[in-house]
């Protein structure tokens, strides 16, 4: 049944992918073929079901404020990661800073590049990089991910606007530590390598409130993986979030590699993997193939 379904929303959702275009603003992004597509099912009760290009690497991008956030509430507490960064969804690009030049503004969630940079000067003085891959490679069960050093150099070659926010944010004291490290550190994480099913992995264990399926250990607390989810369905699809919330049901988080993540509680994680993006940076196809999925197996939270 949901291999049939599945099959059938890749399927559908293939022609998607000429409505959108791969980012540009990464050069080394563009590159890649904008015509994969690929979408991956891991359900609590062991079954694996996959469609489409699940195999093929890409760059995780935003999906990392996914994982940064949750080892931050791990090793930083609520109290520090909300402190300065807000939980409303911020109705605007993930890469705007013209609100947060008003006095007194911080930046609106950990999902928008603001309040991502913010959380990584708070986590980045704790947790080497090395310790975030590997600990990333044991919450996704994929022992494979890496750092893709093209990507990485790419998208430092092009840090100009994130650079401008650090600043900003420096300057009005919501980043504490350094901000060149800080970008650094955030800009490894957006270029880790994943594939559709790395992102199911993590999709499964955030379902299951944290504990490995594979080894029954558990890697994040219930209090980390609740706040994670809410704001993966507040504010997980930047400003089409309200829509897609509508649409689809799913708490997700969408980056500008082409992937998604999905968590239905509980029951399954989603991966998915298509590069053609629409205007807010959300995968066009991906899109397509979730609010198949949410039709057909009944997964939309209401
Ligand atoms: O900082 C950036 O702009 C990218 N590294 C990540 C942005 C992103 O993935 C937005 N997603 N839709």
């Amino acid at each position: 049944m949901i291999q049939t379904v599945l099959t059938q929303a890749v399927a559908a959702s293939r022609p998607a992918a000429e409505l959108g275009q791969t980012a540009s603003y990464i050069p080394e992004l563009s590159k890649v073929d904008k015509h994969h597509l690929g979408a991956c099912v891991f359900t609590s009760d062991g079954g694996r079901y996959s469609a489409g290009d699940t195999k093929v690497r890409f760059s995780i991008q935003s999906i990392s404020k996914v994982i940064s956030l949750a080892v931050a509430l791990e090793l930083c507490g609520f109290e520090t990661v909300f402190a300065q960064v807000g939980m409303e969804p911020s109705g605007d690009a993930f890469n705007a800073m013209g609100k947060l030049e008003a006095a007194g503004s911080s930046p609106s969630n950990p999902m928008i590049n603001a309040g991502a940079i913010a959380v990584d000067s708070y986590l980045e003085p704790k947790i080497s990089f090395d310790r975030m891959l590997a600990f990333t490679r044991k919450l996704c069960m994929d022992p494979e991910i890496g750092l893709d050093e093209k990507v990485y150099h790419s998208e430092m070659s092009n840090i100009s606007r994130n650079r401008a926010i650090a600043y900003l944010l420096e300057n009005k004291g919501v980043i504490r530590s350094d901000v060149e490290r800080t970008l650094d550190f955030y800009v490894r994480m957006c270029s880790l390598s994943v594939t559709a099913e790395s992102l199911a992995g993590l999709g499964l264990l955030l379902a299951g409130g944290g504990i490995c399926p594979a080894t029954g250990e558990r890697l994040l607390s219930p209090d980390t993986v609740r706040v994670v989810k809410t704001i993966m369905l507040t504010c997980g699809m930047y400003d089409g979030s309200g829509t897609f919330a509508v649409q689809v049901g799913i708490p997700s988080k969408s980056g500008v590699g082409g992937g998604i993540l999905s968590v239905v509680d509980r029951r399954m994680g989603i991966g998915i993997f298509g590069p053609a993006l629409d205007g807010k940076g959300n995968s066009v196809a991906g899109e397509r193939v979730l609010r198949h999925l949410s039709q057909q197996l009944h997964l939309h939270i209401f």
